[in-house]
């Protein structure tokens, strides 16, 4: 088969690991797609800037041009904000090209447009690294429980205001130099208050509940309080409850005046040590998802950082590479016997 293009649209802290995974592990890809992925450029804003992992014939500032090119497959959005990563999704779906993006702001306000757009174009949209970081939990809603009815989705799906919470409960830090840490350790938004403020959090669970709920959930819907009025104080008074501050988002149904409707909504909460989301701390994040048939599941890692999110990006440029590739059906299996077996005494 040809090889399938892909063009990378921003270099920051989650799109420099997107290259440098993509190049070291080429073969790796090559064998589970069907075909060699190929990177036919990056796009950055300042060109100026020394960038490492990548040839320099390969950068450009210019996302458009290199959206509009014959030899791209496949745009991976890693731009964030609303424009111009819409205008440039739009234009790649509606040119047959598959997009990868892990902007949840964007796909929390316009998935409606673009879904449209991609279903229009029969190509993929994928977003599994819009929430949650590293951890599958889109596919797990749209596709493992698709013959299921989740009823619930809820938990720390913000990084950094976890890693803020964490922190100054455990060490006694200031709530100002945490932030900044979370900003150096690449956790947070490139404009923090995204984070802090809850909008962040609130933008996942208009994704969340849209999925889960077969819904169209926009952020706006989603009522939001954050955490930058939530002092060492307050921490340490609820600690003499026998309880921790998270950050939580929760998704569900109800059942109002006898109708039934979605609630989604993000605010600081009180968490007693053993619940289990007591326990999840610094950048990670868990969900937990309920279903009437499946019960209770509940989904744990790392939900912020570059290379853990990253991880999420590659897995669903391998999904879109290979339905290109075999039109959705491929040899996923034939890559697990590349490894010999070892025996018992190896162990
Ligand atoms: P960064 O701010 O680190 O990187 C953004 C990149 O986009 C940079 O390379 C920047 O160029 C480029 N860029 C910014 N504005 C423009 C513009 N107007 N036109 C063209 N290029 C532009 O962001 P992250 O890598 O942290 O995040 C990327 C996306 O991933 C966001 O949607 C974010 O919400 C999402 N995300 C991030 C996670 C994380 O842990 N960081 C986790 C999950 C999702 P230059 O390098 O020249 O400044
Ligand atoms: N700023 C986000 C967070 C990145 O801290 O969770 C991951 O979506």
């Amino acid at each position: 088969p040809r090889p399938i293009g892909v063009a990378v649209l921003g270099m920051g802290n989650v799109g420099a690991e997107v290259v440098r995974i993509l190049t070291e592990n080429a073969d790796d890809l090559r064998s589970r797609v069907g075909a060699p992925v190929e990177l036919r450029g990056v796009s950055v804003r300042d060109l100026s800037r020394p960038r490492s992992g990548v040839p320099s014939a390969l950068l450009t500032d210019d996302p458009a041009a290199l959206v509009a090119r014959d030899d791209v497959d496949i745009v991976v959005e890693l731009i964030g904000g609303i424009e111009p990563p819409r205008t440039l999704i739009r234009t790649a779906l509606q040119s047959g090209k598959s997009v990868v993006t892990a902007n949840k702001a964007l796909m929390a306000v316009h998935s409606g447009e673009l879904s449209d757009a991609a279903a229009t174009s029969n190509v993929d949209l994928y977003f599994e690294a819009a929430v949650a970081g590293a951890i599958p939990v889109i596919r797990p809603l749209t596709q493992s429980l698709a013959g299921d009815r989740v009823t619930r989705v809820a938990g720390i799906v913000n990084g950094t205001t976890n890693f803020i919470l964490s922190e100054m409960d455990e060490t006694g830090a200031d709530y100002a130099d945490v932030l900044a840490e979370a900003g150096r350790l690449g956790y947070a938004e490139a404009d923090p208050t995204a984070d802090v403020e809850g909008h962040d959090a609130a933008a996942k669970a208009a994704i969340l509940a849209s999925i889960a709920f077969h819904s169209r959930v926009t952020a706006s819907d989603v009522y939001c309080e954050g955490i930058s009025s939530i002092t060492s104080d307050d921490l340490a008074a609820a600690k003499k409850f026998d309880c921790t501050v998270k950050l939580l988002a929760i998704c569900e149904r109800i059942e109002a005046d006898g109708v039934e409707k979605i609630s989604a909504r993000v605010y600081p909460a009180l968490i007693p040590f053993e619940h289990p989301l007591a326990t999840v701390n610094g950048a990670f994040n868990a969900v937990v998802v309920e279903a009437e048939n499946a019960g209770r599941l509940m989904f744990y890692g790392q939900g912020a950082g570059g290379a853990p999110t990253a991880s999420a990006v590659l897995g669903d440029l391998v999904m879109a590479a290979r339905n290109r590739v075999y039109s959705g059906r491929g040899p996923l299996e034939s890559t697990y016997a590349s490894l010999p077996i070892a025996p018992i005494d190896d162990v």
